[in-house]
């Protein structure tokens, strides 16, 4: 296209443009004005910018993004609460029983149980290590200082011993309510709920 005399763009119908003197790669071009509807499209785009921008940082019409994140994560936890605290409400030597023949729940009660409780009670809940004693109580056999019914059970690993000086302490503050159900039910499988108890 450079040879030869630049080859000149058309100019739209009824109007006279201008001529630019501007020559590139053999193009030269007319000073067009460009079309409405192109113009109102751009200008548009630029004042409704504005409008949004000044909607959603000045006025606040519109929720930001992370505020509506950390309300959808509050209305999970309030939920989270609330089923716990349904659970809680329900929570009895019959349901305890239940959990411990529910193999998902005891295996997390066994994960808290191996991380949590084995230094004192032992692996097999013997309270014993390769022969030697430990600290805790033995949890699979059939006596029991704090009591023999599940909710007895939740209570000591909930509140721990009244002597806290044996080192059996409240877990329920750092294990929240529904892990220290789990581990009661752990240790609970080791165990046969007594006649009449519905397990199924
Ligand atoms: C630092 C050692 C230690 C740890 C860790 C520990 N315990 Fe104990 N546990 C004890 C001692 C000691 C006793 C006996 C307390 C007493 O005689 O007052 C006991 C008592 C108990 C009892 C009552 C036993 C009975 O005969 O009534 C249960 C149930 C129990 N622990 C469960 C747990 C669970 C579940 C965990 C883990 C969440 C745990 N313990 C962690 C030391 C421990």
């Amino acid at each position: 296209m450079s040879e030869g005399s630049p080859s000149k763009a058309t100019p739209s119908p009824g109007s006279t443009p201008e001529l630019r003197e501007h020559v590139y790669d053999g193009i030269q071009e007319y000073d067009q004005k460009l079309p409405n509807w192109w113009l109102w499209t751009f200008y548009l785009a630029i004042i409704g910018f504005f409008v949004w921008w000044l909607m959603y940082y000045s006025a606040g019409w519109f929720e930001k993004d992370g505020i509506g994140v950390d309300a959808k994560i509050a209305e999970i936890n309030e939920k989270k609460a609330k089923e716990l605290e349904a659970m809680m409400a329900t929570l009895d030597d019959a349901v305890l029983w239940k959990m411990s023949r529910n193999p998902l729940i005891t295996a997390k009660g066994q994960a808290t149980f191996e991380v949590t409780c084995v230094a004192c009670h032992g692996k097999d809940l013997s309270a014993t290590m390769g022969g030697a004693k430990l600290t805790g109580l033995p949890l699979n056999d059939t006596e029991w200082k704090y009591g023999a019914n599940p909710m007895d059970i939740f209570k000591i690993v909930s509140k721990g011993s009244p002597d806290v000086t044996k080192g059996m302490i409240a877990w329920e503050p750092s294990l929240g309510p529904a892990k220290v159900a789990e581990v009661v039910a752990y240790v609970l499988s080791y165990h046969q709920p007594p006649e009449g108890v519905e397990v199924k």
